[in-house]
C-alpha cells in the first residue's frame, strides 16, 4: 500500500544502512512495470537490465511478468544482500550504473525506477546504458516531473520536502537532452497518474517514524507542524486518498 509515497532519498541516502527496512515502506509496483512492459515487444531470449534494482522488488515482478532473463544492478551491497534473499533467478550484480560490467549491446531493455535523482551525474549513466543495449534496445527512465512532486500527499503536510526534492530531480527536458545528447532516438516523456490508493493508518506510522527520508531532510519545527496537521486529519476521519503520478521517460537505440 504504501509503495509509491515519496521514499525518495537524498543523493546522500546510505543505501546499506536503509536497506533492511526497505521493503516496509516500498514494495514493487505491478501497474509501473505493466506499463514499462506494454511499451516493448519481447522475445524468450530477450535480456532486461534493472539499473539501481534496490531490493529487486521491480526486477522480480517483470521476471514474473516476461519471459525474458532479468539483470539487476545495484551500488548497495545492503540491498543487493535483500535482493538475493528472494531473486535466486535473478542475475544480480554490484556495480555502478556509471560503469556498467556488460559487453557492448548485451540487452533488449534498460530501465530505472526512483534512481535519475540519486545520480551525482546523469550522462555518464546515460552513456553506458546506450553502450550496454542492442540495436532497437529500449531505455525507460521512470521518475517525477516538478510539477508531479508537488502533488505528493508528503508535499501536502510537509511542503517543505517539494522544494527539496525539486532541487535533486532533474527536469524532465533536461534528462531527454541527456538521452539524445548520448544517441538515443525517438526520445519521450509520458506523465502517468495511477489509480488512487486510500492512505491508511500505516501512512500516519511511517510518518510517526520518519520512514520517509524526506522527512529528515527539512527542519524539526516543519515535520511537528506537519504531523500535527497529519494527525488531525486522521483523527477528524478524513479519507486520505493518493494517485501517484510519474513520468516515463523513454528513447530508443537505432540502429
Ligand atoms: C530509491 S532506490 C530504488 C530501488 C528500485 N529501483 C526501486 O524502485 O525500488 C534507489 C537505488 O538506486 C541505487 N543507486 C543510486 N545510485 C546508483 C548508481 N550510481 N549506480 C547503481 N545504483 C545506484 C541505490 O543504491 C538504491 O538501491
Amino acid at each position: 500500500m504504501s509503495r509509491r509515497i515519496d521514499l525518495a532519498g537524498t543523493k546522500n541516502v546510505d543505501y546499506d544502512k536503509v536497506a533492511e527496512g526497505y521493503d516496509q515502506v516500498r514494495t514493487g509496483d505491478p501497474e509501473m512495470m505493466h506499463q514499462i512492459l506494454s511499451e516493448v515487444f519481447l522475445g524468450r531470449n530477450s535480456t532486461i537490465l534493472d539499473i539501481g534494482c534496490g531490493t529487486a522488488n521491480n526486477t522480480l515482478l517483470v521476471s514474473r511478468n516476461s519471459h525474458a532473463r532479468l539483470v539487476g544492478i545495484d551500488l548497495s551491497s545492503g540491498m543487493l544482500h535483500e535482493a538475493k534473499k528472494k531473486t535466486p533467478e535473478i542475475h544480480l550484480a554490484h556495480a555502478s550504473a556509471n560503469h556498467l560490467p556488460f559487453g557492448n549491446m548485451t540487452f533488449d531493455l534498460a530501465f530505472m525506477t526512483e534512481v535519475l535523482h540519486h545520480l551525482a551525474d546523469v550522462p555518464p549513466v546515460i552513456n553506458e546504458t546506450f553502450r550496454v543495449l542492442r540495436a532497437s534496445g529500449e531505455f525507460c527512465i521512470v521518475t517525477q516531473s516538478h510539477e508531479q512532486i508537488d502533488h505528493r500527499m508528503t508535499t501536502r503536510f510537509f511542503p517543505a520536502t517539494a522544494e527539496i526534492d525539486k532541487g535533486r530531480y532533474p527536469n524532465i527536458e533536461v534528462a531527454k537532452k541527456h538521452l539524445r545528447a548520448a544517441g538515443f532516438t525517438n526520445v519521450r516523456s509520458k506523465p502517468f497518474t495511477f489509480a488512487r490508493i486510500p492512505l491508511e493508518d500505516e501512512y500516519l506510522e511511517t510518518v510517526e517514524k520518519k520512514g520517509y527520508s524526506m522527512l529528515h531532510k527539512i527542519s524539526e519545527v516543519e515535520y511537528q507542524e506537519g504531523l500535527k496537521e497529519l494527525r488531525a486529519a486522521y483523527a477528524a476521519g478524513a479519507r486520505l486518498e493518493y494517485a501517484p503520478r510519474y513520468t516515463f521517460i523513454w528513447g530508443s537505440k537505432s540502429t
